[in-house]
């Protein structure tokens, strides 16, 4: 949600900001603009709309000048105008700011600035901020010129509620750059004679890999030839520089016609990564270096309890069937933005996990602050290393699965599952998993990336039947035990890349309600696996047959499909229940992409969404 960048060295500024905004854009799309620090004023250029286009407008590639930044915004306060894009420049002209996040006092702030003459062209709360900067610097004591702009945002920082991720700038500070965050993620990136910010190293990860994670009310100074980090209460920090271990090509198309196609084809190679010195020496179950958690810790807990948000959540109920079926622990699943306000009663022996790719997801971070808050210990499963969610847990698993930037999740989405499953092994051989189990278990998950790969095989055929049914307006996808959330998460993936109206249900649920949709206009994805729920879900295709209803069935190798009761069958390898999902998964990440190619859809920047939502 929102991009941040921001530049101080001896390059030209915009040209460096305009290639991080490119890199950042799956963070927001709605605008985009950059403020560059020359010659005593800024020059600023922001447009509603892509990078490409303020890219293409001559003014942005101009501007010279070796300070500055840019934003590309996700719209909260105020339509996609170019007047609300930022950077946002004062009314008196000395600061231009760029800002994630929420000022949630912003109403009363703009009532007071009205009164001290300050004017507003924007219907933001970020331009309330900037003028609120301004006067504070105005009133600053003219101490040395840096500090004095170190403090005026120190000291507004005060005055404010609400999350910011910011980057400043002051006219009378050439070559300096102040910037703070609380609740939205600020990355400073060490280079070679230059500086750098970001809310996400894929921005910053083509200029230097070194890069200091900024915590939750930390500012940085940066200057020509420094940098100093300090609290908001002005105790000075001492910075830990850490290295990044992607590469730039982790971020690049490398031939592929979007990120989602790439992504859901590296599959195989990211569930390696992911699975990569997690199996014990013996062969029996799994192990993790980071969750500083002994067994006998493990032992002792009751309840697990999982939380996330999109797809993530539907990561959480494949734990908990995983967790419930092969461990016999119980586990409850909740919306981490419902878990936050609900201040439901918990039992003791409790461990949770959050579940989230970005480790950024606000609601998340805030329902695992409310878990500790409450004295517990908290996990989390999580990709992106550096992030909130990963420093702030106790301990983890992270998925290791390189940069994704689709904004649809697929191979972040199939990693989360994995773990899931070694984590139920994990916790299974703890119990009653027998050895002879465990290693059957091992080596199913271990031919997991294996199973993909013969699934992705099926791609032409899935494009084909896409092209088919892209024109449908409704589906329902429809799956039973570990199998619906991933018709969920089906559904989720049709519904945000095509903006085809999609509703996932457990199939026996269906006749409850969503039976009254079938028509042959309303089209159902049936999940077919084979074993003691095979009967039962083709009752549940018959009862659509009977009514018209048009069938997808993606169906395990060996079921014995009723003639003619599918209009279209896709075949998946069997395989053990626990790698099911994953398995199950592909075809439906394959059809809904293909739909939204073949709707001509925007899919790595489907419209409304984005990819770390950073705000409540
Ligand atoms: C957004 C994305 C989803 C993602 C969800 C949670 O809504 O569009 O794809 O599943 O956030 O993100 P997280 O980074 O916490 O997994």
């Amino acid at each position: 949600m929102c991009g941040i960048i921001g530049y101080v060295g001896k390059q030209k500024a915009s040209a460096i900001i305009l290639e991080g905004l490119k890199r950042l854009e799956y963070r927001g799309y709605d605008s985009a603009g950059v403020a560059i620090l020359h010659g005593g004023r800024f020059e600023v250029a922001k447009k509603a709309g892509r990078v490409d286009g303020l890219m293409k407008s001559t003014s942005a590639q101009k501007i010279t000048g070796t300070t500055g930044i840019g934003h590309t915004r996700w719209a909260t306060h105020g339509g996609v105008t170019d007047a609300n894009a930022h950077p946002h420049v004062s009314s008196d002209g000395k600061i231009a700011l760029i800002h994630n996040g929420v000022i949630e006092n912003y109403a009363n702030i703009k009532k007071f600035l009205l009164t001290k003459g300050y004017t507003f062209k924007s219907e933001t709360d970020t331009e309330v901020l900037c003028n609120l900067l301004a006067y504070h610097y105005e009133k600053e004591p003219a101490v040395a010129e840096g500090s004095r702009f170190l403090e005026s945002v120190r000291k507004t920082l005060r005055h404010i509620d609400g999350t910011y991720g910011i980057a400043v700038l002051c006219t009378d500070c050439p070559a300096e750059i102040v910037a703070a965050r609380k609740g939205s993620p600020l990355i400073l990136g060490v280079g070679d004679g230059e500086y750098m910010l970001a809310s996400d190293v894929s921005a910053i990860i083509s200029r230097t890999q070194n890069v200091v994670y900024l915590k939750d009310g930390e500012m940085v100074h940066i200057t020509a030839k420094d940098f100093s980090i300090s609290t908001l209460d002005a105790e000075d920090i001492s910075p830990v520089i850490d290295t990044i271990n992607w590469k730039i090509e982790d971020a690049e198309l490398n031939g592929y016609a979007h990120f989602m196609e790439k992504e859901i084809f590296e599959q195989p190679t990211a569930l390696e990564n992911a699975m990569r010195g997690r199996f014990s020496e013996d062969g029996s179950t799994a192990q993790f270096g980071g969750l500083n958690t002994t067994a006998s810790e493990f032992r002792q807990i009751e309840r697990f309890h999982f939380l996330a948000c999109g797809s993530a959540w539907h990561a959480c109920l494949i734990a908990e069937h995983l967790i419930e079926r092969f461990a016999r622990v119980p586990v409850d699943v909740d919306y981490a933005s419902e878990f936050r306000y609900r201040n439901q009663p918990l039992a003791n022996s409790k461990l949770f996990f959050f579940i989230s790719q970005s480790g950024e997801t606000i609601d998340t971070l805030a329902a695992m602050r409310e878990a500790k808050r409450k004295g517990y210990k908290v996990l989390a499963i999580n990709n992106v290393v550096g992030s909130s969610i990963g420093r702030e847990a106790d301990g983890g698993i992270y998925q290791h699965v390189g940069p994704e930037i689709g904004v649809a999740s697929t191979k972040a989405f199939t990693s989360q599952l994995l773990i899931s499953a070694l984590l139920a092994l994990y916790l299974a051989r703890m119990r009653d998993m027998s050895f002879s189990d465990g290693v059957e278990f091992v080596q199913a998950l271990k031919g997991t990336p294996d199973l993909v790969r013969k699934t992705l095989l099926l791609a032409p055929a899935i494009k084909e039947i896409a092209k088919r049914y892209a024109h449908y307006h409704d589906f329902l996808f429809l799956g039973r035990l570990s199998l619906f959330p991933v018709a969920l998460e089906g559904a989720l993936k049709l519904k945000e890349i095509s903006y085809i109206h999609a509703e996932g249900y457990p199939a026996a649920e269906m006749k409850h309600g969503p039976i009254a949709l079938i028509s042959e206009q309303c089209p159902s994805v049936f999940f077919v696996p084979s074993g003691e729920m095979f009967t039962k879900v083709v009752s549940s295709m018959q009862e659509i047959k009977a009514r018209k209803g048009k069938i997808i069935a993606i169906a395990s190798e060996q079921c014995d499909l009723p003639d003619g009761l599918a209009d279209d069958v896709i075949r998946i390898p069997e395989c053990h229940e626990a790698v099911l999902p994953i398995i199950a998964t592909v075809p439906v990440q394959l059809l809904s992409y293909y739909m939204a190619v073949e709707l001509k859809r925007d899919v790595d920047k489907p419209r409304n969404l984005a990819k770390s939502v950073t705000v409540e």
